[in-house]
């Protein structure tokens, strides 16, 4: 299948663009009426996760509405520890909670490897998306980075400061180590289904990656972060590790495309730091509250800040549930006009 648009794949691959591609992070689900009307007629979102049908059709409405260059197939990064065997309970206008936690080395004994077919939801709905899709924009799959996925495992849901988990390393770090390990083998398997399905580009999520010390952080997360990302061929690989500024320097050299930025990072900067990766990023997602005049110029002054550098427009994390869509919509149609 041809694509029409290739804007994002193009920039990914580091070639120049002849304007900068943008999605955001966090598209799917959260802001958009049109996937709450679709939402309220089911008993709740693992249901919607685990239809492909349905996953399809709110993976392809930013498209139609939004009008963004790419789409996210409509997932959770918390369905690989329940592939593993840890489930999860998604609990309204609260998050993710796991009923069964990991705190010893006896619990792996529950968990396994993934094989892939727990996981065929996810590549049916990448199948039907990429079909329904016809081409218009590329299809983004994802996962969840081992340590942030280690993080809910044994927190058992979000938290603060998720002293639990970074407890876990202090205490037990072989069993971390182990269950890491087990994470990054059955993540490289889905992930190289999710290409198989149609996936066009995957990013690693690691939205943890931040609460960690910068020694803890080469130990227990960008390893198995490579680990993964070494595995994957054919796909350009995009890592967002939320809040590691301290390990940028590191992301040059790891076997992806493309490093995502959160709003605290110097675009300036991170161009220094990376020279040979596109960079991803990274507006802070409360410019979406100021006025349009507001988002146009903060707009602007984001994108001159990245320059020639090659770059993909975003926010520098999720769009925050409450944010109008109008106003995404001014986001997107500011940096389509952008003049380089
Ligand atoms: O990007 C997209 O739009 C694709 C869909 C997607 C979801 N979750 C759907 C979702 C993606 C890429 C994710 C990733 C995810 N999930 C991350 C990494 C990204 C990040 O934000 O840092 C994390 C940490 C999670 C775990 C998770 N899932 C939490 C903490 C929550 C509750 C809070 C919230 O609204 O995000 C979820 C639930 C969830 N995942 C929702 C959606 C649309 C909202 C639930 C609902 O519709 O009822």
């Amino acid at each position: 299948m041809q694509l029409k648009n290739d804007l994002i794949l193009r920039a990914a691959r580091g070639e120049a663009t002849e304007r900068t591609p943008v999605w955001l992070m966090r598209q799917a689900g959260r802001i958009l009426p049109e996937y709450r009307a679709v939402r309220n007629r089911l008993s709740g979102f693992k249901e919607l996760v685990e239809t492909p049908e349905l996953a399809a059709e709110v993976t392809i409405q930013p498209v139609d509405i939004l009008g963004v260059d790419a789409a996210i197939i409509f997932s959770d990064i918390l369905v690989m520890p329940e592939a593993m065997g840890l489930t999860y309970e998604m609990v309204e206008k609260r998050g993710p909670y796991f009923p069964q936690t990991i705190s010893t080395a006896r619990d792996l004994e529950a968990l396994h490897v993934v094989e892939g077919d727990e996981l065929s939801y996810v590549y049916d709905a990448i199948r039907l998306t990429k079909k329904e899709l016809n081409g218009r924009v590329p299809l983004i799959g994802f996962a969840g980075a081992p340590w942030t996925l280690l993080a809910y495992m044994v927190e058992g849901s979000g938290s603060k400061t998720f002293s639990k988990a970074r407890r876990f390393l202090y205490q037990q770090p072989e069993t971390a180590h182990k269950l890491l390990d087990m994470i990054a083998q059955s993540t490289i398997v889905y992930l190289k289904k999710q290409i198989e399905a149609g996936a066009d580009m995957i990013q690693l999520f690691d939205s943890w990656a931040g609460i960690l010390n910068p020694v803890h952080y080469a130990q227990f997360s960008l390893p198995y972060i490579e680990k993964i990302a070494s595995q994957l061929s054919g796909v350009p690989v995009t890592v967002f590790a939320k809040d590691a500024w301290f390990a940028l320097k590191d992301m040059q050299d790891v076997s992806c495309r493309t490093v995502g930025l959160d709003w605290n990072v110097d675009p300036e900067e991170a161009r220094k730091l990376l020279p040979n990766k596109t960079l991803q990023g990274n507006l802070d997602p409360c410019v979406l509250y100021a006025s349009p005049e507001t988002i146009r110029k903060e707009t602007a002054t984001m994108l001159d800040r990245f320059g020639n550098h090659p770059h993909i427009a975003n926010l520098g994390h999720g769009v925050y549930p409450d944010t109008d869509p109008d106003h995404v919509k001014v986001f997107i149609e500011a940096v389509k006009s952008h003049k380089k």
